[in-house]
């Protein structure tokens, strides 16, 4: 008894001492962004010691300078081509990006992540050539600055590059996707010889949405499914560790059996659709957190699963074509306040996560339908423009503000295009059709929000153009397509 209960406080220091942490996905696409520094201080208050980014954005690098966090920095896909035929470009970007930050007090940058999903279908094939070459063009350079050792390159794939057959829809029936074996061992390989490890994103919600109803729910989560799936000897009872078991497999047969996997992307929306809600998300999460570090890993594979949730933080910017929860991932609202408590340790304590500090937010304005209009022939017009230039994604069927009335729906969108637009009156108007308020129009569930006060025009930076197309047993979905400049549209009509 006394050397259970030792075992048992040694396993219990051992998860808290660091052995295993969670990473979170930060990405950038939304309007309004709090400052980096800011949220930097937020990930540090949390313990959050991992954190991957589609990009090297330079004012989040000057934020993380200094701090322990360990960092996984990604190339966008549409750098691939010029890093595949350039090795110059490749060296460039790794010593302006990488040699530059990795001094002592600089950035830990462990990882570089070569391209984002680069193999999915809807690509059409664009980055299968290039990405391997852009790889070793990477591998090369970090050598050549004395990093090998220290930075490890990796490519994030998405989870459809290997797959079970529908008539043995089981981890052990395993492979790479036929069209894609080939190209992805040659890559597997090479991270290999490199010591380098396999990233790949899963997302049980997606295989919850695209199942149609006839995916069991229980077997998203982790708390138990009544319809486990059996493998030989083998019990699954949720569809994350048997999407890795299915990798594993795919590993095993292509004879890299112990390779190192890390799980770049995975989480649960709160918003936007039936699924997507805050007790499904926290109760998604925490079962991560807690089986990911509780080392018991995936009936194939013991130990700790190194993962990355997404995500961070809500980005209303985002496309919405895979859906519209694909604004609404975040842990933490476009303002920095966490949506739900999760314990970042998996020891299950009801703990809460600690927000961004000393937020600056517009006034407490918002822009409503005017109660006045009499001329309503143009209404849905005007909804429709104020949402296409802003996010009324919380409007939708299973949404938080799914129940309001035909003039709720109006304020919604007019408040929403005006927030999103930094309140200038002249932004609330729609041809007399809104009026500026100060009384807040939200009830208990749906809240219309007064905008952070930094800056209303997304900066595009390089590689926002990427799509980061997600597919799922076939299904293809364009996440974040869109050159979106929500600053920079002029209104017209
Ligand atoms: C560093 O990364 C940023 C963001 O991806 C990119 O815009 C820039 O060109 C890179 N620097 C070099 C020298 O390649
Ligand atoms: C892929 O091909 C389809 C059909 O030809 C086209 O509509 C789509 O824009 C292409 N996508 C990319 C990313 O090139
Ligand atoms: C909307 O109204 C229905 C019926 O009154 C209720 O069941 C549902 O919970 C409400 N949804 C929200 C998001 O308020
Ligand atoms: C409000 O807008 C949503 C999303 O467009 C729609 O589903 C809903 O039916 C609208 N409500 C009313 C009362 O028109």
């Amino acid at each position: 008894m006394a050397q259970a209960l030792l075992f048992l406080a040694f396993m219990t220091n051992m998860v808290y001492h660091g052995l295993g942490t969670i990473g979170v996905n930060w990405g950038t696409q939304a309007t309004n962004q709090l400052p980096p520094d800011k949220v930097v201080k937020m990930l540090r208050d949390n313990g959050f010691d991992k954190l991957k980014l589609f990009e090297a954005d330079e004012r989040i690098l000057r934020a993380l300078i200094g701090t322990d966090i360990e960092v996984m920095l990604a190339i966008p896909n549409k750098m691939l081509q010029k890093m595949s035929e350039d090795p110059g470009a490749a060296a460039s970007w790794v010593d302006a990006n990488v040699t530059s930050y990795s001094y002592t007090g600089g950035i830990n940058i462990k990882y570089v992540a070569v391209g984002n999903e680069p193999f999915l279908t809807a690509y059409n094939g664009s980055y299968l050539q290039c990405t391997l070459p852009a790889l070793r063009n990477i591998q090369k350079a970090l050598n050549h600055a004395g990093l090998g050792a220290r930075v490890k390159v990796t490519v994030p794939f998405n989870a459809d590059v290997y797959f079970s057959p529908d008539s043995n829809p089981v981890p052990s029936a395993g492979d790479f996707r036929p069209e894609l074996r080939d190209i992805t061992i040659e890559i597997i390989q090479f991270l290999y010889s490199n010591d380098a490890p396999f990233t790949v994103n899963t997302y049980p919600f997606l295989s919850l949405y695209y199942g149609g109803g006839y995916f069991p729910v229980d077997y998203a989560f982790f708390d138990g499914s009544n319809k486990p799936v059996r493998d030989n000897d083998l019990l699954y009872t949720n569809v994350f560790d048997a999407n890795l078991d299915t990798l594993d497999w795919a590993l095993t047969k292509a004879g890299y059996s112990g390779m190192q996997i890390i799980v770049g992307e995975v989480g649960w929306p709160t918003d936007g659709d039936k699924n997507a809600n805050i007790q499904n998300a926290k109760r998604f999460n925490q079962g991560l957190i807690g089986h990911a570090l509780s080392a018991n890993g995936t009936p194939r594979r013991k130990g700790i699963i190194d993962i990355y949730l997404f995500s961070l933080i809500d980005e209303n910017a985002k496309s919405v074509e895979p859906g519209t929860f694909e604004r609404h991932w975040g842990l933490f609202e476009f303002d920095g306040k966490p949506k739900y408590d999760l314990d970042l340790s998996g020891l299950q304590e009801n703990k809460g996560l600690v927000p961004v500090e000393d937020v600056k937010y517009l006034p407490k304005k918002w822009c409503v339908l005017n109660p006045r209009a009499s001329d309503l022939e143009d209404l849905a017009k005007n909804i429709d423009y104020a949402c296409s230039m802003s996010d009324c994604t919380a409007l939708g069927y299973g949404s938080s503000c799914n129940n309001l009335s035909v003039q709720g729906n109006a304020s919604y969108a007019f408040n929403m295009y005006y927030q999103v637009n930094n309140q200038q009156s002249w932004d609330c108007d729609f041809y007399g059709l809104a009026v500026e308020t100060n009384e807040d129009p939200s009830d208990e569930n749906c809240l219309f929000p007064v905008m952070i006060a930094y800056g209303s025009s997304m900066q595009l930076q390089q590689g926002l153009s990427d799509s980061l197309i997600r597919v799922i047993g076939g299904y293809i979905m364009v996440m974040s397509l869109l050159y979106l400049t929500i600053g920079d549209f002029q209104i017209h009509y």
